[in-house]
Order: structure tokens, then C-alpha cells, then sequence
């Protein structure tokens, strides 16, 4: 199998790219910095595309059997956009190149019944924290983009993690179609849960949350880390490294 990634100089995004070239698949992964790419190997093509413009986007999708998205951008108080237009720009190039399956990351806080039952603590500060003020605008736009997933007729699914943390390998995690109350998700399990979703094609056209079981993640060091985690800002574009 052959699949695109974009966000795959993401923190998920290179574990996807690695995990699935051990799996054996063929793997173009797009950045807009390919110089700072990671990884290299001999089922791997990378790609330089912005997913703002549509015709890279388009000559990056061409050609495989599925795509993924792990794209994301630091939690800001400013609109964010890069989700659903992101999409929108890859679910027209997939109409217009013949692939059909996509899985993309989004996040259970777009989940209407967003409960974790996690305490007082986490219930009346934490997550009014997250969800109505640091990720506001982010959660806004991956509900538009979750919009454009099941608006359109191809085969997505849509993965809902909790809290991102690491772990060293993948561990043990659920993924299920209803109500999830796991608050953390290790980053190595979500990019295993998405590969599977390829493979076995359990959950298409459907939204399912994934959330890691036998292992925590220290709260403090990873709200500190995921809240000021910040993006390098994007590389020049053509026009201004002529004027540089
Ligand atoms: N942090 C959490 O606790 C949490 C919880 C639930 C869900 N999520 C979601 O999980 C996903 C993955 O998060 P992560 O922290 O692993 O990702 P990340 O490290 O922030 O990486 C996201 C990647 O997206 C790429 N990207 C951003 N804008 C782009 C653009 N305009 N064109 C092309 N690529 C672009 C960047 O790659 P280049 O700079 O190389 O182009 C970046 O490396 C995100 O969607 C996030 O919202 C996170």
C-alpha cells in the first residue's frame, strides 16, 4: 500500500512515517521544510507542499491508495484555518486523482459529548482551560473540518485523541465509536490506531476516539509542554528569498 501524510514532520507525523515504512508500506511524506526531515529510506519520498496551495497538495495525493492527516498548528487565541482548508484542499485532490480512503487526526474535545468524568481538578479547570480558551479556535476549526470528512462521499475516518504524551513504543489503547473516558493518548498508540484503521478498515465514514490504557503521562510536564509547544515559523516562500 502506498499513502501520502501531511503533517508528517509532526511529532505523530514521524512516527506514522516511520511505523508504517516498517510495516512495509510505501510512504511519500509532505512538509514544507523537507531539508529538516528526519527519516530516510528507500519506501520514502518526500515531499515539499504547503496544504494552503492547492496544486501541491494535488501532485502530492496523486498516485497513492490513501492518505492521512496528523497536521497541527500551536493552540492560538488568532482564527486557525490550516484544518479545514488543509482538508478541504486534500478531499478535492482526492477527487481528482481517484483516491478514495483518508484517516485524519482531529481531537475528543470535538466530540459532543466531550466528558472525561475526570475529577474536579480536571472537569472545572483543566479542560475549560483547554477547550474554551487555549484551544478555542483550534477545536473550532477541526469541527469544521470533521464538517468536510463527513460531508463528502469518499472513505474517511476521523481519529480522536485525547491528550498527547509520548511513550517509547506502542502500548496498550482502546478505540471505540461511542463515549470515551480516557484522558491521554501516547502518540506512538495514535499512529498505530490509524495504520490499523488502513489495514482493517473498521470504522469508515465513521468518528472513533483513542485514548492509551496502561500507561500516564506526568499532567503538569505535558500541559506545560503541549501549551507551549510552538511550531519553527514556516520557511520563506519563493518571493521572499528573491527579496532577501
Ligand atoms: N497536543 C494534544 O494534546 C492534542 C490533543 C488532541 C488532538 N491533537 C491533534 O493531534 C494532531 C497532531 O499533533 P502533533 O502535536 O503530533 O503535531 P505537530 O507536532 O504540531 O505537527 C504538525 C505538523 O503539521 C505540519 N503543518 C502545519 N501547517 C502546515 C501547512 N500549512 N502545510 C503543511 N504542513 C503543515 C507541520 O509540518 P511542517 O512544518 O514540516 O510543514 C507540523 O510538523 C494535531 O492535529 C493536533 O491538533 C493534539
Amino acid at each position: 500500500m502506498s499513502i501520502v501524510v501531511f503533517g508528517a514532520n509532526g511529532r505523530t507525523g514521524q512516527l506514522l512515517v516511520r511505523q508504517a515504512l516498517d510495516r512495509g508500506m510505501a510512504v511519500t511524506a509532505v512538509t514544507r521544510r523537507p531539508g529538516d526531515f528526519p527519516i530516510d529510506d528507500g519506501n520514502l519520498t518526500v515531499e515539499r507542499a504547503d496544504v494552503f496551495d492547492p496544486a501541491a497538495v494535488e501532485r502530492a495525493v496523486a498516485g497513492h491508495d490513501a492518505v492521512i492527516s496528523a497536521l497541527g498548528v500551536p493552540y492560538s487565541r488568532r482564527e486557525i484555518t490550516v484544518y479545514s482548508r488543509g482538508m478541504a484542499n486534500i478531499l478535492a485532490a482526492m477527487r481528482a486523482t481517484g483516491v478514495r480512503r483518508v484517516v485524519s487526526i482531529s481531537a475528543t474535545a470535538v466530540d459532543p459529548r466531550y466528558d472525561n468524568q475526570g475529577g474536579y481538578v480536571f472537569e472545572r479547570v483543566l479542560k475549560p482551560l483547554i477547550s474554551r480558551t487555549m484551544g478555542r479556535t483550534t477545536y473550532a476549526d477541526q469541527r469544521l473540518m470533521e464538517g468536510l470528512l463527513r460531508d463528502s462521499d469518499l472513505d474517511w475516518t476521523v481519529i480522536r485523541p485525547s491528550g498527547l504524551f509520548e511513550t517509547d513504543a506502542v502500548t496498550d489503547y482502546v478505540v471505540t465509536e461511542g463515549f470515551i473516558t480516557g484522558k491521554f493518548t501516547s502518540r506512538s498508540d495514535l499512529a498505530d490506531a490509524m495504520l490499523r484503521e488502513l489495514g482493517e478498515q473498521a470504522h469508515v465514514r465513521a468518528a472513533v476516539a483513542v485514548a492509551t490504557v496502561s500507561v500516564r503521562p506526568n499532567l503538569v510536564r505535558m500541559i506545560m509542554r503541549e501549551a507551549f509547544h510552538r511550531a519553527d515559523p514556516p520557511p520563506p516562500t519563493a518571493g521572499e528569498q528573491r527579496a532577501a
